[in-house]
């Protein structure tokens, strides 16, 4: 249940998402040059299309999965406003990453933005590779951003409220913000807990439930799942993962030998 309402909640007020987000366009420059040249590209957790809009719209087709209805239903409506050629070239598919198969191969598959971090056992990550593997060509590439596990995040009080300051919620106006912390160790899930408050008005919470892989854990993931990393840095420039690195973006290919990489 907690782990069903963690990957639910945050995405079901898209409007909000996309207004705190809306300065995030690192990784839409990376994912938009990426997929510069190719066909089409298959992009898991496909969400409200802040990566996959601009992809189409730079020429390539995108065929996106999700599981989110609202963020779906907010990506019809933003594709309606869009030039038909742009509108031709986004296919959305309703669906769970780990099970979804389409009859096609591409030769680049993303997973942007934390949408891996809702594969929480080690069982959904074998599903999901299973399905990447499936839809890859067999020189595609899978690109995927997850966040680096903070230290310091892990070991926050959850008790402890910690605050930034007010701001406007497209829908509910000037709101308190909060966030608690709660990281379950031994699952390695780090389950965040939002609670706004407006000015006038009821406030209310909403979970969200991110899995923690460790840079190691996640090549041998890879590793054993049949990929060979083909390179990983600490930004979405090509920067070295270090310490103060904030995400981890991954690049990697189907293993064509059997044997060592
Ligand atoms: C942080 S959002 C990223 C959305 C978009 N790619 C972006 O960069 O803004 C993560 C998305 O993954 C989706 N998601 C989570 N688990 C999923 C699953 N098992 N199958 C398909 N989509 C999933 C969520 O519904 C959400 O839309």
């Amino acid at each position: 249940m907690e782990l069903e309402a963690g990957t639910r909640a945050h995405y079901e007020d898209a409007e909000y998402y996309a207004s705190n987000y809306a300065d995030r366009t690192d990784d839409i420059d990376f994912y938009v040059k990426l997929a510069a040249g190719r066909r089409s590209v298959l992009e898991y957790g496909v969400g409200s299309g802040r990566i996959a809009l601009p992809v189409a719209r730079a020429g390539t087709r995108v065929v996106g999965v999700d599981l989110s209805a609202p963020m779906l239903d907010d990506l019809r409506a933003q594709l309606a406003r869009e030039p038909a050629g742009v509108r031709e070239r986004v296919e959305i598919v309703r669906g769970d990453m780990r099970d979804v198969r389409l009859r096609e191969r591409f030769d680049l598959v993303i997973c942007p933005f934390n949408a891996a971090l809702h594969l929480y056992e080690r069982r959904d990550v074998e599903r999901f590779l299973a399905r990447v593997t499936e839809h890859l060509s067999p020189k595609g590439e899978l690109v995927f951003d997850i966040s680096l596990p903070m230290p310091a995040d892990l070991a926050r009080d959850p008790a402890r409220a910690y605050r930034t300051p007010p701001f406007v919620h497209p829908s509910a106006g000037r709101v308190k913000y909060a966030e608690h912390f709660d990281y379950d160790g031994p699952r390695q899930i780090l389950f965040v807990t939002m609670v706004f408050t407006p000015m006038d008005g009821a406030p209310w919470q909403t979970p969200l439930a991110h899995r923690q892989f460790f840079p190691r854990e996640m090549e041998a993931l890879l590793h054993y799942n049949g990929f060979q990393v083909t390179s990983l840095t600490g930004d979405f420039a090509g920067g070295p993962l270090s310490n103060d690195s904030e995400v981890m973006v991954w690049r990697a290919r189907v293993r064509r030998k059997k044997g060592r990489a």
